[in-house]
């Protein structure tokens, strides 16, 4: 493409704006989900677990949202399918609440 350029940049906006507009989901508690985040995430996404280690870090909040939308289709396994609906909405708060790019980035979950 020609205008890759014109590309990335418009790409660069929608994602500043996107990210800085978007709202996690609504109702989710960001203390307990860092608890629930430990207990259902961390025993394969700890150092040397079987899905990688994942801290909330690793990714944007606009990226956290997505990947919670997508994630009973996508993550390998049914983790997503057997935790409750609530749980993984602290979960997302949680790691909404300490993405890259929010006020508070955490590295350990
Ligand atoms: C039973 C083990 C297991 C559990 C529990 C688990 N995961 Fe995963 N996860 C995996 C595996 C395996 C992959 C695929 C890793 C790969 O492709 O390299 C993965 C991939 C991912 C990815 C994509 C990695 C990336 O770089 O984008 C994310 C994000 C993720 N998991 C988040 C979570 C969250 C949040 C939870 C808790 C609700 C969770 N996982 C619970 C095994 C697990």
């Amino acid at each position: 493409m020609k205008n890759w350029k014109t590309v990335v940049m418009i790409t660069l906006v929608l994602a500043a704006f996107i990210t800085t507009s978007a709202l996690a989901v609504d109702g989710g508690n960001s203390r307990k989900g860092k608890h629930l985040f430990k207990k259902t995430c961390k025993t394969c996404h700890g150092a040397g677990g079987e899905g990688g280690e994942i801290s909330p870090k690793v990714k944007t909040m606009a990226q956290w949202d997505r990947h919670f939308k997508k994630a009973a289709k996508k993550h390998p396994g049914d983790v997503f399918k057997k935790t409750p609906k609530q749980d993984l909405k602290d979960i997302n708060q949680f790691l909404y609440d300490s993405a890259a790019d929010s006020l508070s980035p955490e590295t350990c979950g």
